[in-house]
């Protein structure tokens, strides 16, 4: 009986259930017939005449993504230092993964670096941390770049596409890399960095747009700009270091584009 409920547990995590979102679980298969039935209502008794003052119920804003991403774009507008940034990312309620969240995870590192690198979305460690990039893939991604003097409390800053965990460490869906957008736009304009590096390919989605694969788009330099900038910046991309560790094989490419990343960051 006990190794049936781990088991059980075990298959949940593995599916990506880690979070628990009702006391009770929901059979959504039950046909509505098989439901149990409203209960009767009571039938409105004749009231005592009286001249009684209702409120006007307030609309609730539920707020459909579109809405959402005008409203990030408010606040993204609004915020002109990187402290205002995070308390309007931090006060934002558009995205629903920020409830099964622990930690708004806004950036680490330097922020006068040259150098920005941009990643995905928090994953388990991140959320419990506050902290981008603290767990594997993190320690992967900084003992690579400690080898192109490359050091976090020194010389880089790092953020992500998204401030959130998505639950189960899925992939971002395109409204909520659409709704973090007006943020990581705002979020290079106030660190104004000489070159953007991004970090796998939901980061190319957010920065650059479109969809396009990531072993297409790295190692090459591209000039980003947006509305917040009068310049454009140098802007490349890189494996994301998840990728690589499933996938070791992919650590050359990896290398030959932070040997340019180096490069690069030695001419400014
Ligand atoms: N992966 C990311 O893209 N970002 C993190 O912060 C952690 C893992």
């Amino acid at each position: 009986m006990y190794k049936a409920i781990q088991d059980t547990l075990t298959w949940y995590e593995e599916m990506g259930v880690d979070v628990t979102l009702e006391e009770q679980p929901i059979n959504h298969r039950l046909k509505p017939v098989l439901m149990e039935a409203p209960k009767a209502q009571p039938k409105p008794q004749p009231q005592p005449q009286a001249i009684i003052t209702v409120a006007t119920p307030v609309p609730q804003d539920v707020g459909t993504p579109l809405a959402w991403i005008e409203k990030a774009r408010k606040a993204a507008d609004a915020a002109n230092s990187r402290e205002e940034l995070r308390a309007a990312i931090e006060a934002f309620e558009g995205c629903s993964i920020k409830k099964t969240a622990n930690n708004t995870v806004f950036s680490d590192g330097v922020p006068t670096a040259k150098v920005m690198f941009i990643g995905e979305a928090p994953g388990a460690s991140e959320d419990v941390e506050g902290i981008p990039f603290c767990g594997m893939s993190g320690q992967l991604l900084d003992h690579a770049l400690s080898m192109i003097h490359l050091i976090r409390k020194e010389n880089f800053y790092i953020t992500n596409s998204l401030f959130w965990r998505p639950p189960g460490n899925r992939r971002p869906t395109p409204e909520e890399i659409a709704m973090c957008k007006p943020f990581v736009e705002k979020h290079i304009a106030l660190i104004k960095p000489k070159l953007i590096v991004l970090v796998g390919g939901t980061a190319v989605t957010s920065v650059l747009g479109g969809n396009q694969a990531i072993s297409k788009i790295r190692g090459k330099f591209y000039d980003y700009t947006n509305e917040y900038l009068d310049h454009s910046i140098k802007t490349t991309a890189v494996f994301h270091p998840s990728f690589l560790l499933r996938s070791p094989g992919q650590k050359k490419e990896f290398w030959f584009d932070l040997l340019k990343v180096e490069e690069f960051l030695g001419g400014v």
